[in-house]
């Protein structure tokens, strides 16, 4: 077995350049969920997977519709069931690449410079799908291995997933497997290894909040009628108190409090409030008073503003009074907060301070629940064993900011944990401009998982 793994090892190496242009090829195309103008380019990726899965191995890769965006099934022994089965998760969607005009390259035409591939997703997520998908083909290529590798990867993970729930109920048999490797997490740096145990939850909302029927001339109106723009910072100014605390009525009541022996794990982590500040570009942090950065992060709720919308923004002046005002806000979650009570809390919020001399509605976007993972089952030491391996340092255990709402829907539907592993680094500007992998972390991740596949059957 040992030399079957180095051989898997050496066949990485050798093929390293094919594997980038790998990631190159799925880079270039331009699969941002969001925008209903990228509809095609998202099969396009599926297809593009379902190519490189078969080029590989794979046997009978599917892209099934959905109500949404595609998602591609694949696996390496349909239907053996005498073999343990390892389900690989991944989302080829990707964010939006605004703004452009920050790009010091094109989001869409991948780009090498010094250590690294700039391009919109080459971190989140497309670097870790062809990360794991070069890792399988280095092992399948030293001969079968007695355990069923199926994949499945889905286009909606940027906005939510809201279609993957149903999809993966109605799947449950082709789905069915022991345990997920979920490489959609990251590292801490480029020495230090991370396996993620918890993500936040989400639920975003749109806040609309609309005044007179049109613009209106603000000297001949400002001071008579209620500036809609006016009103919704107003309120959305009170949404934290001067401790940093959400304001949302009972917001708080069902978050699960941090036990000690966590706060000192935590606080034994080795991320430092200078390196926060450093990676975000700040001179000075802000947050929840009583909690540390990482406390913050991963294991605390917040509410944030993503974006403001409201009169002219134009370069020069005009004098207006815009008739709307919009917002997008939202909520990271922890357990055991529920994402459909939380938008109560915002409406009963909304009721009692928006003015009556406004109109104003709420759509609800995305959203899930926050979930912990099981970081003591046998799997997951195995994926430590083999970051060890590479990194020469067992990796750290961490609860993550982010959302990932495939893995609580993994949970309920098909009852299987999930590993939270990830090749990406905090400085990779994932969801910002000029996103881009770090190569050399992204070849240490193939053999990570290399190690980790022949780990899974030798244990
Ligand atoms: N890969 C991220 C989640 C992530 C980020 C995990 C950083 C760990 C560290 C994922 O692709 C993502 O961005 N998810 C969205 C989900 C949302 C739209 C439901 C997020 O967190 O904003
Ligand atoms: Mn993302």
């Amino acid at each position: 077995m040992t030399n079957i793994r180095e051989n898997a090892i050496e066949y990485a190496r050798k093929n390293a350049s094919r594997f980038e242009q790998n990631l190159f090829d799925l880079v270039k195309i331009p699969s941002v969920s969001t925008n209903p103008e990228n509809k095609s380019d998202m099969l396009k990726a599926a297809e593009r997977i379902v190519q490189q899965l078969k080029s590989i191995g794979f046997k009978e890769a599917e892209i099934f519709p959905t109500a949404g965006h595609p998602v591609v099934v694949s696996e390496t022994m349909p239907g053996n069931k005498s073999v343990p089965t390892l389900l690989v998760y991944g989302h080829y969607d990707v964010q939006p690449p605004d703004p452009l005009e920050l790009w010091k390259t094109k989001p869409f035409e991948p780009t090498i410079n010094g250590d690294r591939l700039y391009g919109r997703g080459a971190s989140d997520m497309k670097g870790q799908i062809i990360a794991c998908l070069s890792a399988v083909e280095s092992v399948l290529k030293q001969g079968d291995i007695p355990m069923n590798i199926k994949v499945i990867f889905e286009g909606e993970e940027e906005i939510g997933s809201p279609h993957l729930a149903a999809f993966i109920k109605e799947k449950k048999d082709l789905l069915a497997c022991n345990y997920i490797l979920n490489a959609d997490a990251g590292m801490v740096s480029t020495e230090m290894p991370a396996i993620t145990y918890g993500l936040r939850g989400l639920a975003y909302f749109e806040i609309r909040v609309y005044g007179p029927d049109h613009d209106l001339h603000s000297g001949g109106f400002g001071g008579a009628v209620h500036n809609p723009a006016q009103v919704l910072c107003d309120v959305l100014s009170k949404m934290h108190d001067e401790k940093g605390r959400v304001t949302l009525p009972g917001f708080y009541d069902k978050v699960l409090p941090l036990s000690k022996e966590e706060r000192l794990e935590i606080s034994r982590l080795p991320i430092s409030d200078e390196d926060y500040k450093k990676t975000a570009g700040v001179s000075e942090l802000w947050g929840e008073e009583g909690y540390s950065v990482v406390e913050r992060v991963g294991a605390r709720p917040t509410l944030e503003i993503n974006g403001l919308l409201s009169g002219f923004t134009g370069a020069g002046s005009k004098t207006v009074l815009p008739a709307q005002a919009m917002a997008k806000v939202s909520t990271r979650l922890v357990p055991d907060q529920d994402p459909e009570e939380v938008y109560a809390q915002l409406m009963e919020f909304l009721k009692e301070n928006m003015p009556s001399t406004v109109r104003w509605e709420v759509t609800k976007m995305a959203g899930g629940p926050a979930c912990l993972t099981n970081p003591n089952l046998p799997e997951t030491k195995a994926m430590g064993r083999a970051m060890e391996k590479v990194w020469g340092v067992a990796p750290v255990l961490k609860r993550e900011g982010g959302s990932i709402p495939v893995v609580s829907d993994m949970q309920e539907i098909l009852g299987v944990e999930s590993v939270l592993v990830g090749f990406g680094l905090p400085e990779d500007s994932i969801h910002s401009p000029n996103e881009s992998q770090h190569l050399p972390t992204f070849h240490k991740g193939i053999e990570s998982v290399i190690h980790f596949l022949y780990n899974m059957i030798e244990k």
